[in-house]
């Protein structure tokens, strides 16, 4: 592990998440074993019966984690579709628009992807406690993996703003939820305190294995598209752990071999929490901190953890860092849902985003563009039934008498 901030380094095994001076860590490889790495070696997994192979994060194994392959906690995870629909050309602009569906994970989520990483390493450095903050994603994949490995699982939630379908789901896999009355930056500061002091083991993505397992949405979409790499990724950023490792997969992706052309990222937040779109728009003269609001419950962070890495991610691929508002995110939700794919409003950030820089020009009609969509249509049912201000209502159920008249009668004739 190696110091983003001073270049300070540590051994693998060693239980620590920052630097002694308050860095961020990441995992650091020999770019000739990367290069020794075949992109073939990863496609012939893809039809083995091992569920290491199967898993779309294992099946880059050599790439994430120096493990056995006894010792890894998976569900399987990954194997997440790519979705084109001509319906969401039109609404993005580009035609042949991709949607990597993240939202198709076991838990419904990305998380997945980083949290069998950081739980197989919790695992190796005999943890028996682990701990997040989450906005209720990561909470409910915590809490899955904790629960296939045996460890128990405490997850510090902001009080009243975790949806009811995450908080449903991180109770069912059987986490203490800890409801902290504060934010989710409040929960954040508190739980790296408890992590310190009590000797928890921490599995947010300021654990360089988390990263190192998100890398693979990338190299699974890299993958799906033949290794011809799309000329755009466009993902939401809350606490900018994916825009991390996606920046760090790309990196490693084009200098391995497995790439000719680095895609740039577009990295969207909402409107009503924006501080890295704020720092890029200044270029970065400043660490912004905001109070977070915003309808995408997911994304509501004003104090990014990984902004350092973030900024190196957007450098590296030339990316874009862009905001949208609530009404632009539930308008592009609106358009995948009614596509038939569905997603959780965060995620529609990406498309949202899209829309917006094709049409300021910075993205070409004729470009090559992927969305992921982070997370599940079912994560957040409340805001789809409730609507917001400045949105179209949804056509209410009707109720009805069980006769036929009726049916005629509400489906007009
Ligand atoms: N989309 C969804 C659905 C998320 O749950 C998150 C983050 C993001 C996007 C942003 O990703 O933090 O890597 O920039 N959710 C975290 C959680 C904060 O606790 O579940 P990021």
């Amino acid at each position: 592990m190696r110091c983003v901030t001073c270049g300070q380094e540590y051994a693998v095994t060693e239980l620590r998440y920052a630097c002694d001076c308050g860095g961020l860590l990441e995992i650091v490889r020999d770019p000739r074993e990367l290069a020794r790495l075949k992109t073939s070696t990863f496609d012939a997994r893809r039809t083995s019966g091992d569920p290491w192979d199967q898993s779309g994060v294992w099946r880059f194994r050599e790439a994430v984690m120096d493990v056995g392959t006894a010792a890894i906690v998976t569900h399987p995870e990954g194997g997440t579709r790519l979705y084109h629909r001509d319906a969401l050309d039109a609404y993005a602009g580009v035609a042949g628009v991709r949607f990597k569906h993240e939202g198709e994970n076991p838990t419904g989520s990305f998380k997945d992807r980083g949290m069998t990483v950081a739980t197989t390493q919790a695992k190796r450095v005999g943890a028996t406690a682990v701990a997040c903050a989450s906005t209720g994603n990561t909470s409910s994949s915590l809490a899955a993996y904790a629960a296939q490995a045996k460890l128990r699982a405490i997850v510090f939630l902001p009080e009243g703003k975790v949806t009811i379908g995450k908080m449903a789901q991180t109770l069912a896999y059987g986490a203490l939820c800890l409801q902290v009355r504060g934010d989710f930056d409040a929960a954040m500061r508190l739980v790296s305190e408890a992590a310190d002091k009590l000797g928890i083991y921490l599995l947010n993505s300021k654990n360089p294995w988390r990263i190192e397992g998100q890398k693979t949405i990338v190299w699974e979409m890299l993958q799906d598209l033949g290794w011809d790499a799309p000329d755009w990724i466009s993902v939401p950023a809350g606490n900018l752990g994916n825009t991390s490792a996606f920046g760090k997969a790309l990196k490693e992706a084009h200098e391995a071999g497995w790439i000719k052309t680095v895609p740039r990222l577009l990295c969207v937040q909402a409107s009503g929490a924006n501080p890295f779109f704020k720092s890029f728009a200044e270029q970065w003269k400043t660490r912004h901190k905001v109070a977070a609001e915003t309808v995408a419950s997911a994304i509501r962070i004003g104090d990014p953890v990984s902004y350092d890495k973030a900024r190196t991610a957007i450098e590296y691929t030339q990316g874009i860092v862009t905001e949208v508002t609530d009404v632009e995110l539930m308008m592009a939700k609106r358009a995948i849902d009614g596509a038939g794919i569905g997603c959780e409003p965060a995620s529609a950030c990406s498309l949202a985003g899209v829309r917006q820089q094709v049409a300021t020009g910075a993205i070409k009609p004729g470009a090559r563009v992927v969305c992921v969509l982070t997370g599940n249509v079912l994560k957040d049912p409340d805001v789809i039934v409730k609507g917001i201000d400045g949105l179209p209502p949804l056509p209410a159920p009707v109720v009805i008498d069980p006769t036929i008249e009726a049916v005629r009668k509400a489906v007009g004739g």
